[in-house]
């Protein structure tokens, strides 16, 4: 009996002794904070490197005192910021990305709901059709299209006459002229007079004549500077420039020097080729990869359907119920109208983004072997509305700095004049894509385009980081549905005065 009570005593002395022990830090620590470089070893065996370096240096006097000093042995609080203050300097916020996400899928989903409960299904892809075609016998905006090629045809005769001598100088400015006059002005002259071109169908065929505008303006140039350029080679070295047109590369494709640029091929390249600069000999890349050409065209038709059926059922009803508060001029209700349509306006712009920039750029890309693949940058961290459009779309912004921008600063334009100059231009042709298609001038997109120097002067000016941020996404947020409203409004308010005029 005496035995098991010494026992149980022995046991019970034991315990306590193990559970001091477990609350006070191990040898490792103690030595390693009293200076033993054995104990040094111990504590990282222990892991106790892992830990955060900068906290792990800051902390460290305070460990030293508190592992030495058997008084502060048993304390478990030290001086610390909470995580949420700015001064603890914490920054790992992926958990709360991840909620913003979860968040916006969810409220999406509830909208989204709500939505065809309300209106039902109005997706409608053969619709789409009529957005083209207004008689199915009938295709003006594809017809204009092909006569587009007359255009492109006559700039390379233009220059092929010029590298021969047979034009001066004065005579083929004078058809390149006429001939990017007419090519800007026909088209917008045949949608506005038709009418059985559809506003769409309208859209499509200037943005492809606008395009070939650029390109073939681009064409126009470097093929000047060609001409210039072996003049002064021809007066150093005064020898004659009848090198071979064309060299081999070392990776296997011709190199062409001018003039053996000017043919139909390398003409027809350049229109189909996902750039607006031209250049004679565009970076290639080594084969078609068959894979991602199947992936960007995936996406192109899976993204196309899904614009569609975005636009049809979550932006056209807001659209449609947005038109009596406009027409009463109810502020509050039309403010209300805007931010509801920001939200899919932006969507699809976001989509339409990455189905145009990414998916069809690299398809074209992908398919002709071109190169260049930088068709935007990180636009989306853009700090001041400058970066957002040097980045956002570059092959316009490549085109502007380099046949308008630095072409007027070399005339000695001050940067101001010529950074006005380039968004004029631009917004010129905003404005011409859709006021043309719609047949009317409210020069909404022009504005817009223009408003961007005083914006730009201001984020730069007042907004820095996070702030800045904000402000470009602010503007591209609420900037565009207010300018789609504003066009759908008066477009509706025009055509429902005409009915009501008819009557
Ligand atoms: C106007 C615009 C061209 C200005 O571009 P930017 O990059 O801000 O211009 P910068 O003043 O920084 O200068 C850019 C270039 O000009 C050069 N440059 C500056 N001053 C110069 C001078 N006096 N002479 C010659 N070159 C000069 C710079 O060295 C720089 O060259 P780099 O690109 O080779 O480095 C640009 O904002 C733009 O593209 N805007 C329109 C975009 C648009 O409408 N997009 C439509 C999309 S739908």
């Amino acid at each position: 009996m005496g035995d098991s009570v010494a026992i149980e005593a022995s046991a019970r002395r034991r315990r306590a002794a193990r559970r001091s022990a477990s609350l006070m830090p191990e040898d490792g620590e103690c030595a390693a904070a009293c200076g033993s470089p054995v104990a040094a070893n111990i504590s990282r065996v222990n892991g106790r490197t892992k830990r955060d370096r900068s906290l792990e240096t800051t902390s460290k006097t305070e460990r030293k005192r508190r592992t030495c000093d058997p008084s502060e042995r048993l304390s478990c609080h030290k001086t610390q910021d909470s995580l949420l203050s700015s001064a603890s300097g914490y920054n790992k916020y992926r958990g709360i990305l991840n909620w913003c996400v979860v968040m916006l899928v969810l409220s999406n989903a509830r909208l989204f709901l709500e939505n065809l409960l309300k209106h039902g299904i109005l997706v409608d892809p053969i619709q789409v059709v009529s957005l083209f075609l207004n008689d199915p016998y009938r295709w003006p905006a594809a017809c204009l299209v092909i006569v587009a090629n007359v255009f492109v045809l006559v700039a390379l005769y233009t220059e092929r006459q010029l590298s021969k001598g047979s034009f001066s100088e004065r005579l083929g400015f004078l058809v390149h002229a006429i001939n990017m006059g007419v090519l800007i002005t026909f088209p917008a002259a045949v949608v506005l007079l038709l009418p059985s071109v559809t506003p769409v169908g309208g859209a499509s065929a200037l943005s492809i004549y606008t395009i070939l505008f650029l390109k073939l303006y681009s064409y126009k140039d470097v093929n000047l500077w060609c001409r210039e350029l072996s003049s002064i080679k021809v007066k150093k070295l005064s020898r004659s420039l009848s090198c071979p047109s064309q060299q081999h590369w070392s990776g296997g494709d011709c190199k062409v020097s001018y003039p053996g640029n000017l043919t139909i091929r390398d003409m027809y390249y350049f229109v189909f080729a996902p750039t607006l600069c031209y250049e004679l000999n565009f970076p290639r890349s080594p084969s078609v990869r068959v894979g991602f050409l199947l992936r960007r065209l995936c996406e192109m038709l899976f993204f196309t359907q899904v614009l569609v059926a975005l636009a049809q059922q979550w932006m056209v009803p807001i659209i449609r119920s947005s038109m009596k508060p406009l027409e009463d001029m109810d502020l509050s209700r039309m403010t209300e109208r805007l931010l509801r349509l920001a939200v899919p306006n932006h969507l699809l712009w976001l989509m339409f983004f990455y189905w145009f920039f990414h998916s069809s750029m690299n398809f074209t890309a992908e398919l002709l072997r071109f190169g260049d693949r930088q068709f935007y940058n990180d636009w989306w961290n853009s700090e001041t509305v400058t970066y957002f459009w040097q980045n956002w779309n570059i092959p316009v912004h490549k085109w502007c700095l380099r046949h308008f921008y630095k072409p007027l600063l070399r005339r000695g334009f001050s940067k101001k004049v010529s950074q006005s100059a380039v968004f004029f231009l631009s917004a010129f042709f905003h404005e011409y894509l859709v006021s043309v298609p719609l047949r009317m001038f409210r020069l909404w997109a022009f504005m817009g385009m223009m408003a961007q120097i005083p914006l730009a002067w201001f984020v730069g000016r007042f907004l820095r980081g996070n702030y800045g941020n904000a402000a470009v996404w602010i503007s591209i947020i609420i900037g565009q549905p207010f300018a789609v409203l504003m066009y759908v409004h008066d477009y509706y308010v025009l055509h429902h005065r005409q009915e009501v005029d008819g009557l």
